[in-house]
Formats: structure tokens, sequence, C-alpha cells
């Protein structure tokens, strides 16, 4: 597995890697990355992964400085299940001056997740793109735990007319539910234990739904109580079309179920679609 640092390295192998899949990753991986490699040898004959914490999706007081930098493991992790590449590029490679160009993402980037995180998905279109272009990719995967990301950049390839397939990930979970991630890192053994009930609420709402429940607000509105009253600050639970991420309509029959919600400092997201 060859280890790039810098644009040029990694066009340089680009020239010869045949289809490539490419796996975009902020590093510290865990079981749920490993799944995205080995989906990804299935579409191409190699897989380059990228390992950059993006400075420019992270908004003030998030955990930009916080996040674990683990290249040494993450290389470890990666040679082992066949990876043919890692692009792991300093902040300077990326970013030699501050950013002139930005991908303005629409309007549904200011929603869910965008609606408490001003910019971030921005920050991710644009990193994105830049990634696009270095790396000329004929395929990348994005795991759909982070469905609205995973929403967005699959409009932004059909948009901008990206010659890239997009494929979506199902997301790894602990024996208990928990979705995998790398910011479970930050949780205690307490907070842990406590962790999985965001995902229950999604099953409760799924199971709901299923039961014939159509009161989609009331749905959610009854997680954001449970999760408050176990000490969870919750920042929404929403129900929506997953083909649109719009409110679902009488129409609608992919819907998705998304919440965000913070156990003591620790935001953790969850979704889970459902077919009616
Ligand atoms: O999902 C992530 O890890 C990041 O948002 C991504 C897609 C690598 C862009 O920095």
């Amino acid at each position: 597995m060859k280890v790039l640092h810098t644009i040029a390295e990694l066009r340089e192998f680009r020239k010869t890697a045949g289809r490539v899949v490419f796996v975009p990753t902020m590093g510290n991986l865990h079981e749920g990355h490993l799944s995205l490699i080995q989906l990804a040898k299935q579409h191409g004959d190699a897989v380059i992964v990228s390992i950059f914490v993006n400075r420019l999706q992270f908004g003030q007081g998030e955990d930009f400085e916080r996040y674990p930098r683990t290249l040494r493991d993450d290389c470890a992790k990666l040679e082992s299940v066949g990876t043919a590449a890692v692009f792991a590029p300093d902040e300077n490679e990326l970013y030699p001056h501050p950013q002139h160009y930005c991908i303005e993402p629409p309007s549904i980037a200011n929603e869910l997740c965008g609606a408490f995180r001003p910019g971030h998905f921005r920050g991710v279109t644009t990193v994105v793109t830049k990634l696009f272009n270095i790396v000329q990719p004929d395929v990348a995967i994005f795991g759909k735990k982070d469905y609205q990301q995973y929403f967005v950049l699959r409009d932004m390839v059909l948009d901008l007319n990206m010659p890239i397939t997009i494929i979506g990930a199902e997301t790894g979970r602990a024996d208990d539910g928990l979705a995998l991630s790398s910011r479970n890192g930050y949780l205690s053994s307490e907070q842990r234990g406590e962790a999985p009930r965001i995902y229950r609420n999604l099953q409760r709402i799924r199971d709901a739904i299923g039961n014939g429940s159509r009161n989609y607000d009331e749905l959610a509105l009854q997680s954001v109580s449970e999760l408050r009253e176990h000490g969870w600050d919750v920042d929404y639970v929403e129900v929506r079309d997953a083909e649109t991420l719009g409110r679902p309509s009488t129409a609608s029959t992919h819907l998705v179920l998304l919440a965000a919600a913070r156990v003591g400092a620790t935001r953790l997201i969850d979704n889970l679609e459902v077919q009616l």
C-alpha cells in the first residue's frame, strides 16, 4: 500500500491505477470505515482512501483541534483490508492559501445538521470537490450514517455533471445498535451505555409508522421528550422524505428518520430509512 502525501505523488499513482474507487475520510478509522473499503473493492481495480481533517467543515467551538489524528494506526488497518493507496495531505498541501472558491450547496444544507452547524456542508462540498479533482475517481463511497452529507454530495455530483458514481454504504452498528462513529471514542463508559437510546428512538418511530401512524411531527416530538428526560441535549429528531430530504408528503414512500443530539459534550447523529 502506498502512503502519498502530495498531490503530485497522488496524480502519478493515479495514472496506472485503472478504475479507482475513492473513500474520503477524516481518519481515526473504525470497523465502519473498513466495511466501506470492503464494499469499495467490489467496484474497481484500486481503492484510494484519503485521510484529511478538514478545517473548513468545522464551526467555532467544534472539535477540529481535538479530532484524533491516528495516521499510523489508520494505515495499518487500511493495509490489512487491501487498500491500494492512502492520500494523507497536510493542510498546506490542500489549502496553500485560504480557500478562495467554495461550492455553495442548496438550501437543504441549511436544514437538519446544517441548521446547527452553519457552513458545515459548504466545507464538505468544497473539500470533496477538491479531492475529486485530485483523485479523479470513477466511484466514490460515503457512509449513509451521515445521510444528509451523502444526500448533498450525491446531488452535487449530479448537478455539476461530475463523472463519478456515488455509492451510499449502510451504517455499521455495535451489538447494542449504536452507529459506529469516530466520535464514539469521546464517550465515557456511562455515556456509552446511554448512547444507543438515539437509535432505539428511531426504531420506535419506525415501528409506529409500520403500525400505521402518519403523525410524523408527533412521533418526532415524543422522541425529543424521551431523550431530554434522559439528559440529552437534542438538536432535532425529524421524519423526512429520503429521496428529497424535504418534509414527507402523502405520496412519500421512502422515508428517513434522522436525529442529532448530545450525550454529555458529544454530538451523535443517526438515521434509519423506512420503506412504506
Ligand atoms: O464524512 C467525513 O469523514 C467527511 O465529512 C469527509 C466526507 C471526508 C469530508 O471531509
